[in-house]
């Protein structure tokens, strides 16, 4: 009895000393890993909480303008009588990138027209893959590659790229009629909502990703 209490007390003494600031939430620059470590609006950059470029925060830098994340629409497309905006870049990928990861359909006759933009294949949705908005797909530069999504409730899962979000072309066949994505999609498989406890029904949840 008192080795299996050993056993069982053993890594969370390691997460303690290796992690002690996870026990309270960081102010400005201080120490972090996910963004839930962060006191307030702030978010977690390479390993330190600072001030969200997304939402456009001052508190760390003390009233001057960010100097980060300037990621500006390049214009619009009307769909269905509604304006879109059509976005060439995507918030800066970081340590922990915060996203909005959405639910898409991988296999053939689902959300996109043709194969994955990686290499035209389709997938099956019990496979652990994503497409990521047209910045962070980076012209196919994180093709096939893994990346590690992290839910707000801390569970994680490690996802293949495989697909492009489009983030300016929308509203035709090619893309089911739907509009442009927004620039911070991370567009998972069912599969990847499931690994990470998520309810599909919910349609969108805030997550962080990082390569893995
Ligand atoms: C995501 O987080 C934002 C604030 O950071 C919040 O307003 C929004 O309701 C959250 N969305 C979901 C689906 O939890």
């Amino acid at each position: 009895m008192v080795n299996l209490l050993l056993l069982v007390s053993l890594p969370l003494k390691i997460n303690l000393i290796s992690f002690p600031f996870l026990t309270y939430a960081s102010s400005c620059n201080g120490p972090c890993r996910t963004l839930d470590d962060c006191a307030g609006q702030l978010i977690c950059i390479n390993g330190k909480c600072n001030d969200d470029p997304d939402i456009g925060t001052h508190i760390c830098s003390g009233g001057s303008p960010p100097t980060r994340g300037s990621c500006k629409s390049s214009g619009t497309l009307k769909c269905k009588g509604k304006s879109y905006p059509q976005y060439k870049c995507s918030p800066p990928v970081t340590s922990s990138t915060r996203a909005h990861l959405t639910l898409n359909d991988f296999s053939e006759g689902g959300d996109g027209g043709g194969g994955s933009e990686c290499d035209d294949q389709y997938r099956s949705n019990s496979e652990r893959i994503v497409a990521l908005s047209t910045g962070w797909f980076n012209q196919g530069s994180r093709c096939l590659k893994m990346i590690r999504i992290t839910a707000k409730k801390g569970k994680s899962v490690t996802a293949k790229v495989v697909d492009e979000c489009d983030s300016v072309n929308g509203c035709d066949a090619e893309h089911a009629g739907q509009p442009p994505c927004k620039n911070n999609i991370v567009d998972g498989s069912s599969a990847v909502w499931d690994a990470l406890g998520l309810d599909k029904n919910q349609g969108v949840a805030n997550v962080t990703w990082s390569m893995a």
